[in-house]
């Protein structure tokens, strides 16, 4: 799978943050499909979790500061998405490599809170501080 611009929420430095996570995920599928060691592959995984931990927070320091009515809502959906990290890890070291897990985190995180639950708060801040909305070149 490759990232492209129909992932974007229209944020740009958001959307960068986005583009990353999903590379370090695929890194992550790559290193399953090649058999890598357990060494190897927490690598990646511990590469993962500290990126979408920076992510998360300077998502909700974004929500913080332009008050998003539903910031709180979001806030315990992305605890629950650094539990699923764990869990995925947690996981991989018992199953061994499974692609399976990967693909589940992967939908978890990307299809059901990157395409929904940020699209929400992309649409308030397009509607509320436009400013902060990506260019679109001319
Ligand atoms: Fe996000
Ligand atoms: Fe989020």
């Amino acid at each position: 799978m490759k990232w492209n611009s129909t992932f974007a929420i229209g944020i740009e430095a958001i959307d960068k943050q986005h583009q990353e996570i999903f590379e370090r995920l695929l890194a992550i599928e790559n290193s399953i499909t090649k058999r890598d060691s357990w060494h190897i592959l927490h690598c990646f995984l511990t590469r993962l979790a500290d990126y979408v931990k920076f992510h998360l927070a300077v998502e909700e320091a974004l929500l913080e500061i332009i008050r998003y009515p539903d910031r709180a809502r979001h806030r315990d959906m992305h605890e629950r998405l650094i539990e699923q990290i764990t869990e995925l890890e947690d996981q991989l070291r018992k199953q061994g490599p499974a692609e399976g897990l990967v693909v589940g985190f992967f939908e978890s995180w990307f299809v059901r809170h990157v395409l929904s639950t940020d699209r929400e708060y992309a649409a308030y801040v397009k509607k509320e501080f436009p400013a902060l909305v990506a260019r679109r070149s001319a």
